[in-house]
């Protein structure tokens, strides 16, 4: 638990630094899992920081956002395609085809396969070595809304009620956002070597205490994080004080 989000943004966007330079020691490459929504934008701000003030390259580094919306134009600025390149990409030196994004803009009949082969491109590439996480009030992590099973993994999948009114105001209204979205499983957020949780403000204090006081269920499917032995929970007064 931290003062203040900014202090905690700074503290995880610190680590993932400290991890890449690590890696770009050895010459090898670091895998980071991403998430959009308001929760990581003050990590992305000091990453884009680290890389302007003092150096770090994102030159060694492959990214997997953790999800898109169903129907989705890559190019609309509610697409999460256009999310992580306003508050990220475009801000750093990150190649543009070390970055991978579910695709919104599939058919039904093309929606499987694709999400298999999300799976294997992340296999191939040695697995996340860190997995940057938000949570929704309904206990999602990506979008893997309840009922979510321990091993699922990248699928379509159809978004709660309560997370689609969460989402409304940046739509204009509820009617306007997906039913359907693409996400990394509970099974590939498990496989990541690290996890960084983020978590502010007093509307997540009840579902946080659930997260990590509450019973192991696919009812809330964060619980599922309190079996991950490497899993970092960063947290402001607010979002920490159901705790
Ligand atoms: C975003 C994602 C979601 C969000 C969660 C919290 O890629 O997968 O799980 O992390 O809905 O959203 P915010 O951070 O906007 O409260």
């Amino acid at each position: 638990t931290f003062d203040s989000k900014e202090v905690a943004s700074k503290k995880a966007a610190a680590r993932i630094a400290e991890l890449i330079q690590d890696r770009d020691s050895k010459g090898e490459n670091t895998i980071l899992g991403l998430a959009t929504g308001s929760s990581p934008l003050g990590v992305y701000a000091e990453l884009i920081r680290l890389h302007k003030e003092e150096g770090l390259s994102f030159q060694n580094v492959i990214t997997f956002n953790l999800d898109e919306y169903l129907p989705m134009d890559a190019n609309s600025a509610h697409s999460y395609v256009y999310f992580m390149q306003e508050n990220l990409f475009k801000h750093i030196d990150i190649k543009p085809e070390n970055i991978h994004i579910p695709d919104g803009t599939l058919s039904q009949e093309q929606v499987d396969s694709f999400c298999q082969e999300y799976e294997q491109k992340i296999a191939a590439v040695g697995g996340i070595d860190i997995q940057l996480l938000g949570i929704g009030r309904t206990g999602h992590i990506g979008f893997n809304e309840p009922p979510s099973s321990l091993d699922s993994l990248t699928r379509q999948v159809i978004l709660h009620e309560i997370t689609r009114i969460d989402a409304a105001p940046g739509f204009g209204g509820i009617e306007h956002v997906p039913s359907s979205a693409i996400t990394m499983g509970v099974g590939t957020i498990m496989k990541a070597k690290e996890v960084i949780m983020l978590a502010w403000g007093e509307s997540k204090a009840a579902i946080v205490k659930e997260m990590i006081q509450g019973e192991i269920s696919e009812q809330v499917p964060a619980t599922f994080l309190q079996y991950h032995a490497n899993t970092q929970v960063y947290l402001d007064k607010t979002a920490a004080s159901a705790l």
